[in-house]
């Protein structure tokens, strides 16, 4: 059985995460959605928020399952007992940004990583614009699940 790993931090999920999970679940027997619960960047959800928008967001792959990690993306991989590491490219920074980690991941464990082009209907959406863009009253429904939506437009009027 063939095992990959998509890596994240999904704060929160958005239609361009779930293109890519979507279509590694196309490509690999299970797909694990690992989400990155460090505590090191300042987020707008916690990690239990990011684990159960990105589980009903996936409610629709039945390959797909949601999991929590801390420390090194490569030893989850182990432990998981995955054949790769899936990523998604919107741009050639985000191959810049990558690479490197890429090699490095290779270098550790052996852990490979496939890249996949987002669609292009979704090149341009990240969890960081999405949030900006909701925090100056922005409408960002078409990028997002209808209850991350919600989700965001409260915790947008938390903050204010
Ligand atoms: O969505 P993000 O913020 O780009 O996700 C980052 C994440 C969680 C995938 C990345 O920070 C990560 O893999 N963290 C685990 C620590 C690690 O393995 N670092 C070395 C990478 S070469």
């Amino acid at each position: 059985m063939s095992k990959a790993v998509c890596p994240g931090s999904f704060d929160p999920v958005t239609l361009g995460h779930l293109d890519i999970i979507g279509r590694a679940a196309r490509l690999f027997d299970e797909v694990v959605v690992a989400l990155g619960v460090n505590p090191s960047k300042s987020r707008w959800f916690s990690p239990e928020e990011r684990i159960a928008m990105m589980e009903r967001a996936c409610a629709p792959f039945p390959n797909v399952v949601v999991r929590g990690f801390t420390g090194l993306v490569t030893e989850f991989c182990a432990e998981q007992r995955a054949v790769a590491l899936v990523k998604g490219l919107r741009s050639s920074s985000d191959f810049d940004y990558e690479l490197p980690m890429a090699h490095m991941n290779v270098a550790l464990t052996g852990i490979e990583t496939v890249f996949l082009p987002a669609s292009t209907g979704q090149s341009f959406v990240s969890s960081s614009l999405v949030k900006e863009v909701v925090s100056f009253g922005g409408d960002v429904a078409a990028f997002v699940p209808d209850f991350v939506l919600e989700a965001l437009l409260e915790r947008a009027a938390q903050r204010r």
